[in-house]
């Protein structure tokens, strides 16, 4: 009998080789998933949250991906939805639900591969419910939230001294970090603003929308934490209609860094998302757009459609 006609003996290397070879490509898959950042930074209004985001951009591989900065892109280009949300953002309100995942699911889905943070997303309990279904949907759930612990006393005293840089989302601070040339950005040399929402009365109206809306997050990912739960794998990522596609094991990671300055807080943030993703490449040159928000609004401006491109202007 011609013996390549017959199936390995189960002892055989040949029999063991495919299989190992299968099992290792799919402990190598699962190896990559875990090692991909997908963090939520959370804080109230002025916390530090546009900043330390900003530091994480700059320092390693990351996207970013701050709501407030694209509404305030979307406002500013007159969009649909910047005319629904200027009155809102304006009072210090927040946009419904379904509008924000709207505006964010689809970015985040061209992301999958990639690590990012989002900076203001989500915001509510309903939002981290919509985000989670999506993100198990795609395959791709949620690894970090940092709860950015800092007391409110200085926060108030930030805020009348924040300067942006709009099309970036770039922050300046009088006395903390101020631009080298007062009233302009230190990378593109245009003009800073001040957010309209940045006063007194509607910064408090804002704080207390965070106490109310935003804070009861936090129990919320404490539980999730707590109920590591199985991630189907997506229709999509099976190649074969007979590949076995076992569910992912996952637990989310829920850290709160506290400190009264980004400088005592960035360290330990640093060393937080260093130690738990040492594959996590570092870049070796200086971005100047280093959030998605301004990257997605520049193309939007450039009717280059759904795409998206990272860093321009490096
Ligand atoms: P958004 O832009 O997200 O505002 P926010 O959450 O209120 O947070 P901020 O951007 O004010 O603060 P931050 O934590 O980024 O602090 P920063 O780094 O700038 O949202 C704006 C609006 O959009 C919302 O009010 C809502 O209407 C709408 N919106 C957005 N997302 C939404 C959603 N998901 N659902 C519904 N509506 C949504 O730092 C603050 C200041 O402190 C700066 O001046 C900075 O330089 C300074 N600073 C930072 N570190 C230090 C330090 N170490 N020492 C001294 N000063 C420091
Ligand atoms: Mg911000």
């Amino acid at each position: 009998m011609n013996s390549f006609r017959q199936p390995p003996c189960e002892c055989s290397p040949l029999f063991l080789l495919p299989f190992s070879l299968k099992t290792l490509r799919v402990a190598q898959d699962r190896d990559s998933e875990n090692s991909i950042l997908r963090l939520v930074i959370f804080g109230k209004p002025g916390a530090g949250k546009g900043t330390l985001t900003s530091r994480l951009v700059k320092k390693y591989d990351i996207v970013s991906l701050s709501t407030g900065d694209l509404l305030r892109q979307h406002i500013a280009d007159r969009t649909q939805v910047g005319l629904e949300a200027e009155e809102i953002v304006a009072q210090g309100n927040l946009l419904p639900d379904e509008l924000m995942l709207k505006i964010v699911a689809s970015k985040l889905d061209a992301l999958r591969t990639k690590n990012w943070v989002l900076d203001g997303f989500p915001r509510t309990v309903g939002q981290g419910e919509l985000l989670d279904a999506h993100l198990k949907k795609q395959g791709t759930p949620l690894s970090l939230v940092v709860n950015l612990n800092v007391p409110d006393s200085v926060i108030l005293n930030r805020i009348s001294d924040r300067f942006v840089h709009l099309p970036s989302g770039r922050v300046y601070n009088a006395s903390f970090n101020p631009p080298q040339v007062a009233g302009f950005d230190d990378e593109t040399g245009e003009p800073l603003t001040k957010r309209p929402d940045d006063n007194p009365e509607i910064f408090a109206r804002r704080l207390k929308q965070f106490y109310a809306s935003t804070a009861p997050l936090i129990e919320y990912y404490a539980s999730q934490a707590q109920k590591p739960t199985r991630i189907p794998v997506p229709a999509q990522r099976v190649q074969h209609p007979h590949q076995l596609a076992f569910p992912r094991r996952h637990a989310l990671q829920l850290e709160t860094v506290s400190g009264t300055t980004s400088d005592e807080i960035w360290p330990k943030l640093d060393a937080l998302v260093r130690n738990t993703y040492p594959k996590l490449k570092e870049r070796t040159e200086t971005i100047r757009r280093h959030s998605l928000s301004d990257a997605v609004i520049s193309q939007e401006r450039h009717g280059c459609g759904g795409g998206m491109q990272q860093s321009r202007g490096r």
